[in-house]
């Protein structure tokens, strides 16, 4: 296992150019599922969870391959497995998404169900309510969801849970209506830019699909899929990881390949803040601060809204305020495992139910820390950037489900960060 040594202190600067986004890359290669002929995926990340996920793609039928450019080539050879094993899934939540693929495709899924995770009980009811009413017969028999169909038949299907929508639910009810008999509307679908990438994708791999990035999306299904080349849109949330990073060091660096349509929410807070974000005559974004960084109040949201994946690294930066902030988490209100963490950091932190309140210090000082959550660890990372003395941030796998070779890009901009051996 390694982690990361890292001595704060050092001011960022230069440009980083944004990779293509994990969580849309992720329901894009589940896609080809549904395709005949080759489907190439431009941009994919190359991430433990990427990785995984094509690991599992092989085992259901997939010839997979990483071409020296980094393309994605994926080709279903064979149809005749449709399970996702416990062993597979356990490690890795997302793939759960090849749940509608393989059902509205093959006629059958056997997918273990995923078990909570370290932010949260991450129940799959809704993905289940939508291929129900889809016509599918949905079964649980020793932990796995065992799913039959003869044909999936277009329906209206709600899909707003207790938090207003579902991101992966959306993406597994979108792709088995692509091939469902008539037009299946989806009521409170996801607007996640990653759900509209699915969306795009599929339109260009023949689907018929409209409505993506409103609450409503419109399926008409049809006979067959093709393959395509597609290019996975940039990470929101990487870039975002970027900007705070960039803040919290008092740096000045330019992303490119970043959708800041994208991050509109959290433009809006980080300018709160005191937080500079311009978009550059070529395209880029320029983030710098040049004052004392205000504090201020956060909700996290679905998207338009303020990212549950932004709210740890946001609070590592508010833990540093001229005053005291409110975070409250709404989507996953136990997604807290930074808080403990920080403290140690010498954050002043209270949690209250789903809302924590920072108050701001000084100072961080630098502690050997860790944490079980992709974004939680991302938090103690950019802490440690700023920290006075080491910090050393434990179990990095976590960081490597999520942001590619994160330390090389962050010691490219000047940061004092490296890889051990633990
Ligand atoms: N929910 C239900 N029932 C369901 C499904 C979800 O109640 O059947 C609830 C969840 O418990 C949660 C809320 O609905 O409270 C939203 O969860 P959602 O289903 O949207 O999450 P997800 O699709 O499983 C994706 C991302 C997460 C991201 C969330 C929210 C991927 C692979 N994962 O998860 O990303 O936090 O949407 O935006 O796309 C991460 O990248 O670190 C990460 C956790």
């Amino acid at each position: 296992m390694d982690c990361f040594q890292i001595t704060g202190g050092k001011r960022l600067r230069g440009t980083v150019p944004i990779n293509g986004s994990k969580n849309a890359a992720l329901p894009l290669m589940a896609a080809a599922i549904l395709t005949e002929g080759e489907t190439v995926l431009k941009g994919v990340p190359d991430l433990a969870d990427t990785r995984h996920l094509a690991f599992l793609l092989e085992k259901l039928g997939l010839a997979v391959t990483r071409e020296e450019n980094g393309d994605f080539r994926l080709k279903v050879e064979d149809e005749m497995n449709c399970h996702a094993e416990y062993d597979l899934v356990r490690k890795m939540r997302a793939s759960v998404c090849v749940m509608g693929p393989l059902l509205t495709k093959r006629g059958r899924a056997q997918v273990s169900l995923p078990g909570g995770c370290n932010i949260g009980d991450r129940p799959v009811g809704l993905h289940l309510q939508g291929l129900s009413g889809l016509g599918a017969d949905v079964d649980l028999i020793g932990g796995d969801i065992h799913l039959k169909r003869k044909k999936l038949k277009g329906c209206e299907i709600f899909l707003g849970g207790p938090f207003g929508s579902t991101v992966l639910g959306t993406a597994n009810v979108m792709m088995a209506a692509c091939l469902a008999d008539g037009t299946t509307v989806i009521e409170s679908a996801a607007c996640e830019p990653e759900v509209v990438d699915l969306a795009n994708y599929l339109n260009a791999c023949g689907a018929r699909v409209s409505g993506q990035g409103t609450p409503r999306i419109t399926i008409e299904g049809v006979d067959e899929l093709h393959g395509c080349e597609y290019t996975v849109v940039p990470d929101r949330i990487e870039a975002g990881t970027f900007m705070i990073a960039t803040a919290i060091t008092n740096g000045d660096v330019k992303l490119t390949n970043c959708r800041l349509d994208h991050l509109l929410a959290l433009v809006d807070r980080l300018r709160a803040i005191g937080v500079n974000i311009e978009r550059t005559a070529d395209g880029g974004v320029q983030v710098s601060t040049s004052r004392r960084l205000e504090p201020v109040t956060i909700t996290t949201q679905p998207y338009p809204g303020f990212p549950t994946d932004l709210q740890a690294q946001t609070m590592a930066l508010l833990c540093l305020a001229d005053g005291n902030s409110l975070i409250t988490e709404k989507i996953f209100p136990d997604r807290f495992q930074h808080v403990a963490e920080l403290n140690r950091m010498g954050a002043r932190l209270r949690k209250e139910g789903p809302t924590v309140i920072v108050e701001g210090v000084k100072q961080l000082i630098g502690a050997p820390v860790m944490a079980s959550d992709l974004r939680a660890s991302a938090a103690l990372v950019l802490a440690g950037l700023i920290a006075k003395g080491r910090t050393t941030v434990s179990r990095v796998y976590h960081i490597d489900r999520g942001y590619e070779r994160i330390e090389q890009r962050l010691a490219t901009l000047g940061a004092d960060i490296k890889r051990i051996p633990e």
